[in-house]
Order: C-alpha cells, then structure tokens, then sequence
C-alpha cells in the first residue's frame, strides 16, 4: 500500500504491530531490520512513540520498560535509564541509543 511504501522509502522500517504494541505495552524486537529495538508509547504522549536499543551499554543485557516508574531498568546490575535513553542510574554511563518512531497504517516503524 501507498502509506508503507512511502515509510519505506524515507528508512522507516516495519518493526511490529500497533495491535501488539497496545496488547503487550511495547514491541520488543531483538531481529528487527534496524537491529534490536523496544518500542513503548510516550508517556508523557501517547501519540508519540519512543524507541531504543534495549541493549544496556554496561554488559549488553537488555532492558525492561517500568512503565509505572517511566523508565528502563536493567534487569543485570540496576542500570537505569530516562525514557529518552539517559542515564540515571549506573553503573552504565552511556544513554541507550534511540531511534524515530511511529505508526504507519496497523504497523510500527522505526528510522535506525
Ligand atoms: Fe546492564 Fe550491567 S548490563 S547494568
């Protein structure tokens, strides 16, 4: 259709569905074409959307969204991270890397 062609044209790539976005609260995706990435609702706007690399810049486990406490904790040595992928809590002390999102039609893209 017209709509992902365009997305695909200017880089977004398909990583999911909206239906599973809003059934399970994000769109984990370790193999996606952009590599791998956690794609949540903006809390703060829920017409937005957020995404990162879900891999912990400390040791690379890969992190879980806390949506009550809208934040990314590592589930390896308490790494924290700020929805927008800052740190706020080591012991890592890179931000996660973030990427475009949005929705497309019934699918979710990410620009890498
Ligand atoms: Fe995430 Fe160590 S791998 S805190």
């Amino acid at each position: 259709n017209t709509s992902s062609t365009i997305a695909q044209s200017s880089g977004f790539k398909s990583v999911g569905t909206v239906a599973a976005l809003d059934k399970d609260g994000q769109i984990l995706n370790k193999k996606s074409p952009v590599g791998p990435v956690l794609v949540i609702r903006n809390p703060n706007d829920s017409n937005s959307l957020i995404a990162v690399n879900p891999t912990c810049t400390h040791d690379g486990c890969t992190v879980k969204w806390k949506k009550s406490e809208k934040m990314f904790d590592c589930p390896c040595h308490d790494a924290e991270y700020s929805a927008d992928g800052k740190v706020l809590q080591g012991p890592a002390k890179k931000p996660l890397a973030t990427y475009q999102a949005k929705i497309d039609g019934s699918s979710v893209v990410v620009k890498a």
